[in-house]
């Protein structure tokens, strides 16, 4: 039997998950939204069987606003909630998107207790704590993507900045999903060189603020709505280890307990992601500059997550 992947969410990033989870044949797709968009969900849907016979995959990809339709998904990514607009933070979601991950997080406990879950809803720290609070899923099946995503977008600019294949560019993102997250410079490579002996310290610096400031840079060339090809492929990875076993080692925003001093937060740390979901978080020797980012960054997480009252 094929493997069941429920997406709650099927605006922008929701529909790119879809077509990716169906691409590379992870099971069948049930799309879950609100009534009022329900019918556009099933649209994409439709649209995604259709593509099919040229994609080269078969499932089945449907859309419901029902949550007894998702029962017993393996896995469940959620993108429901609204996205920033030009001028917002993520931490001006938070009100509205809390009242959304609180429903989602009751209809996943529900009919889904077994799925390892992937939160991509805004702002991340504070609504993946919500969830994992809300379900009382155990803490290897409940992680959010945002280092991923960070990690992919620093090992993308390094790249284009140093004219190098991207695949060769191997690095690590910590902290959370905001401003003052922590690229590692000193832990990144190109084909195994350091960085710091191939980029100046200003290239390094100014790669380390376009990371940081990345999000905000593709809302305010949109206006309206945040990037989405790059968040659906990240939640995808994640979403593939676990299903494979691959034992991928992934930057993943995680509960930690005690884990770089932090206890009873999630934070973007070195996850290891396999089939029994959150398998082990690595702990990284950092330097006395980086311990500052880092509590800086976990200081900033934990005012978000306050505000949750959970
Ligand atoms: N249950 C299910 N779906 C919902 C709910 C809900 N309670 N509330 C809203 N949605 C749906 C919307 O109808 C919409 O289809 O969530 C979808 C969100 O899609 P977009 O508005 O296109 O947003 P997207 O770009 O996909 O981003 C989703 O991820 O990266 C974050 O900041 C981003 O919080 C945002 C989220």
């Amino acid at each position: 039997m094929r493997k069941k992947i429920a997406l709650v969410g099927g605006g922008q990033i929701g529909q790119n998950l879809a077509m990716l989870a169906a691409q590379k044949e992870l099971g069948d797709i049930v799309i879950l939204d609100v009534e009022a968009y329900v019918n556009a969900a099933k649209g994409k849907a439709l649209d995604l069987m259709e593509m099919a016979p040229h994609g080269n995959y078969d499932a089945n990809i449907s859309a419901t606003s029902d949550y007894k339709d998702i029962a017993e998904a393996d896995v469940v990514i959620v993108t429901a909630g609204k996205p920033r607009e030009a001028g917002m933070t993520r931490e001006d979601l938070l009100a509205v998107n809390l009242k959304i991950i609180t429903d989602v997080a009751a209809g996943v406990k529900q009919y889904a207790p077994k799925a390892f879950c992937i939160i991509v809803t805004n702002p991340l720290d504070a609504m993946v704590y919500a969830f994992y609070k809300l379900t009382g899923f155990p803490k290897s099946q409940v992680l959010g993507m945002a280092g991923t995503l960070d990690t992919a977008r620093w090992r993308a600019f390094i790249a284009m900045e140093l004219g190098v294949s991207v695949g060769d560019v191997a690095g690590t993102v910590l902290g959370g999903h905001g401003p003052d997250m922590v690229p590692l410079p000193r832990l990144t490579t190109v084909g195994g060189v350091p960085l710091t002996e191939i980029a100046t310290k200003e290239q390094i610096d100014k790669l380390v603020l376009r990371t940081r400031e990345a999000g905000t840079e593709i809302v305010k060339l949109f206006g309206k709505g945040s990037a989405f090809f790059s968040p659906a492929w990240s939640a995808i990875v994640m979403a593939e280890s676990y299903l494979k076993d691959k034992h991928r080692v992934l930057p993943a925003c995680a509960l930690c307990e005690g884990e770089y001093g932090v206890k009873g937060l999630f934070i973007g740390v070195p996850c290891l992601i396999g089939a029994k979901g959150l398998e082990k978080i690595y702990e990284i020797k950092l330097a006395e500059d980086e311990k500052a980012q880092l509590e800086k960054t976990i200081t900033s997480v934990k005012k978000t997550v306050e505000e949750t009252k959970l």
